[in-house]
């Protein structure tokens, strides 16, 4: 028993509860089953995703839970005035129905891809604070009940802190119109709309000790006031160079003790510094090199030692996107450098940095 690893033991167990049920055969063993006693672990997804044969597969084996990259975001699901764009995020709903995926929703209020009739009057002229109001309540409360019952934790408000060090709150549209309390107004409608569903505050850099002091600060003035908040979100778009773990564990800690859970919403882990723009990177013929490699395993074994530590706090992992086949982080902070974030590699493969957090 001593060369039993302690993951090993757990997946073995799981393994043999699962086999009364199922042709040992027909099961496939992925993340979701070695954090079965952890936490769901689960992906971001484009529909197009569920369609090929290939990726589908991954989800099925590795993932317990969803997340729409992007079609349940403003812009694609509520374009312009009354006229919502159900199909995409159906589909994503469905293949979660159907093979009993746990789904996150992405994302209410937000003040990116959010189309800019929600602030205009007519053209031209800024909506006053009663319309900006009514436009919210109405879009939330419409985007959360198609989905209730379905969808079992939201992203209330995307995103509401701002980066610059003299500001508190983001100068948003949302934030101009309606003043400081859009932020609780989201949190109240999201509750009457759907009163069993658990409503988060997702936002980057949360590790960072500037910001995430003011995300504390919100969320503890949110909790103070009553309103109906349960959760906050780490996006967790980290580097082989950051976060290190005592930025991560004090983070993590100090959130736990608000009495909110936290899950981790988007995470990967560049093999770029940063916002690193240095042009001759771009030119360079990019490969995953031997030393990103090695960094990168480290990294995301440390980060989930630390999430491993903190189970009793964290209710969910969720990794933003599939594999090295497509990242957002192609294209971000610059247009067409590969990055290489995740557990799979372009061929769907499991990298080593996977049998670092499976086998740990
Ligand atoms: C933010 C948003 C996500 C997504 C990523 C980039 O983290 O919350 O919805 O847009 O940026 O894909």
């Amino acid at each position: 028993m001593a060369f039993f690893k302690f993951s090993f033991l757990v997946s073995f167990l799981f393994l043999i509860q699962i086999c009364v049920g199922q042709s040992i055969n027909s099961y496939q063993f992925g993340l979701k089953d070695y954090y079965h006693t952890y936490f769901p672990i689960g992906v971001a997804v484009s529909p197009i995703s569920l369609e090929d044969v290939a990726e589908s597969e991954l989800i099925l084996r590795e993932f317990g839970s969803l997340t729409a990259e992007n079609v349940m975001k403003p812009a694609l699901i509520h374009p312009s005035e009354g006229v919502y764009n159900w199909a995409p995020a159906d589909k994503i709903t469905a293949f979660a129905k159907a093979n009993q995926l746990k789904i996150r929703g992405h994302t209410l209020c937000w003040h990116s891809q959010t189309p800019k009739w929600f602030f205009e009057e007519s053209e031209g002229r800024p909506a006053s604070r009663e319309l900006a109001l009514s436009r919210l309540k109405d879009h939330i409360q419409n985007v959360m009940g198609r989905y209730k019952g379905e969808i079992y934790a939201w992203d209330v408000v995307n995103e509401a802190i701002s980066d610059d060090a003299g500001l508190f709150l983001r100068e948003s549209d949302w934030y101009k119109i309606i003043g400081p309390d859009y932020i609780e107004k989201a949190f109240e409608y999201a509750h009457e709309a759907d009163p069993d569903a658990l409503l988060f505050y997702n936002d980057y850099n949360v590790v960072d000790k500037a910001k995430g002091d003011k995300i504390f600060k919100l969320i503890e003035s949110l909790k103070a006031k009553g309103v109906p908040i349960h959760g906050i979100g780490l996006q967790a778009h980290w580097s082989i160079f950051h976060p290190n773990v005592s930025d991560l564990e004090r983070t993590i800690v100090k959130f736990s003790k608000l009495g909110i859970t936290i899950q981790i919403t988007e995470l990967d882990i560049s093999v770029y510094d940063g916002e690193q723009s240095d042009a001759n990177l771009i030119k360079a013929p990019i490969q995953f090199t031997k030393e990103q490699e090695k960094k990168q395993i480290h990294q995301y074994k440390m980060i989930f030692e630390v999430f491993r530590k903190n189970k009793d706090s964290i209710t969910g992992v969720t990794f933003w996107n599939i594999s090295d086949r497509h990242s957002w982080l192609d294209n971000y902070p610059i247009r067409d450098r590969k990055n290489f974030p995740l557990l799979f590699d372009q061929n769907l493969k499991r990298k080593k940095a996977y049998w670092e957090i499976a086998n740990w």
